[in-house]
């Protein structure tokens, strides 16, 4: 096993125990445990508190422009948030070019998963996929994840029901560079990375879609014909031009477990290529939030309580999953969300400040009509009536028929 990323793993991460939020961007499920001034000014009995509904948020904000919420008390917002690597929090402030990035983020994901269904093709065919075509194609993708990764991420989002292998290869693969950055792996091994989640699933391709695809539990039989796409992976790229062997291992052991339950060999977390461990966090969280021919795409907040979950179990590495999600937020770019005027809105950007108003563009109306309107919820926060203007939950795309492509011009001038 070569250690490459955890030589590369960050300094120290610090845990973030409490952020500043508007009293206006509270939400039931929220503890508070500090206000803009002091406790005895107030009428509040307790000196930190769980915010229960709309009236206490409504309180508040009579007393307070600012509170403090505790991340490790809230039931609301993730705890534990680590510093994401600060290199690639700089990168996130990039807006001046974003159309251009956007179009170079559109090109990217294009001809990746074009060459992705070339590679399927050609197993298919009995030949295996040229690395090194792979290695250019990934090339492009960390050159657009430096750029401007929310723009990236936002292409993960551009379901397409008649290409769901590539676009999961694609995800993958973005996912996955999005970790390696955080970890502050350099353009090379952020390349490794990414070819090797590009490749994860290769072994799928020999497996019968109707397996694949079958809307109900697998019987026994089809679930060692499921699991054995990690040994064909394994068997495909081996045989494959210019091998590289790190491909080999991530698609042989992506489906391992930190504690030794998974398949196909049941190795434990130190016996595993470390790229493994990135993998198999990013394909669990793409294969909950998007779309299967047999159900709908799960919301992103529900696959970031299973990744959760699958971390206590110690399923997952904790650390990386904790990376991971602090970076992508509660709204990540691409994420459906409804506020609480009933409208529903496509998360474009995140706010680095305030990660609970991003930029939005509104599709349905309050009645659930179609509308295109922009949103800055970092600059409106309340209503014609002077009510809050927020956020109350996240949705999936498909509650609504929503099509993140049909709006893509629109999104793209909203840069301009
Ligand atoms: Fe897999």
């Amino acid at each position: 096993m070569s250690p490459t990323m955890l030589q590369h793993r960050p300094r120290k991460i610090d845990f973030v125990e409490k952020v500043r939020l508007r009293a206006c961007d509270l939400r039931p499920g929220m503890y508070i445990c500090e206000l803009d001034r002091p406790w005895l000014e107030t009428p509040f009995l307790l000196q930190g508190f769980e915010v229960k509904n709309d009236t206490d948020i409504e309180a508040v904000m009579q007393h307070c422009e600012h509170v403090y919420i505790d991340l490790m008390r809230t039931k609301t917002v993730k705890p534990a948030a680590p510093e994401p690597h600060k290199a690639f929090l700089a990168h996130k402030k990039t807006t001046a070019s974003r159309e251009k990035d956007m179009e170079a983020a559109r090109a990217t994901h294009k001809q990746t998963s074009d060459l992705i269904k070339t590679f399927i093709d050609e197993i298919r065919f009995g030949q295996s996929p040229d690395i090194q075509l792979a290695r250019g194609a990934v090339s492009e993708c960390v050159s657009s994840i430096v750029r401007n990764p929310e723009t990236m991420i936002f292409m993960t989002r551009l379901s397409s029901k008649d290409a769901l292998t590539s676009q999961h290869a694609f995800n993958v693969c973005i996912y996955s560079i999005v970790i390696g950055r955080l970890l502050g792996l350099d353009n090379q091994k952020l390349e490794n990375l990414g070819t090797c989640a590009m490749l994860h699933d290769m072994g799928k391709v020999v497996i019968p879609d109707h397996i694949l695809n079958k809307p109900g539990p697998l019987n026994a039989e089809e679930t060692v014909i499921v699991r054995s796409h990690a040994l064909e992976g394994r068997n495909i790229l081996m045989s494959g031009r210019s091998i590289f062997s790190g491909t080999v291992d991530v698609a042989y052991g992506h489906h391992e477990n930190i504690d030794g339950t998974g398949y196909p060999r049941g190795l434990e977390g130190f016996q595993l290529n470390p790229n493994c461990k990135v993998v198999a966090i990013v394909d669990k969280y793409d294969a909950i939030t998007s779309v299967r021919p047999y159900r709908p795409e799960g919301d992103h907040l529900r696959a970031v309580a299973i990744l959760n979950k699958l971390v206590r179990e110690n399923k997952i590495d904790g650390e990386l999953t904790s990376s991971f999600v602090a970076y992508l937020g509660i709204y990540p770019p691409g994420c459906i969300v409804e506020l609480s005027s009933g409208e529903v809105g496509i998360v474009l950007q995140s706010n680095v400040k305030q990660r609970l108003r991003p930029q939005l563009l509104v599709v349905l109306d309050p009645h659930k009509e179609p509308v295109q309107r922009f949103v800055d919820l970092s600059e409106k926060t309340s209503d014609g009536q002077g009510r809050p203007y927020r956020i109350v939950n996240v949705r999936r795309a498909s509650d609504f028929g929503i099509d993140l492509g049909q709006h893509y011009d629109l999104i793209v001038q909203a840069f301009n």
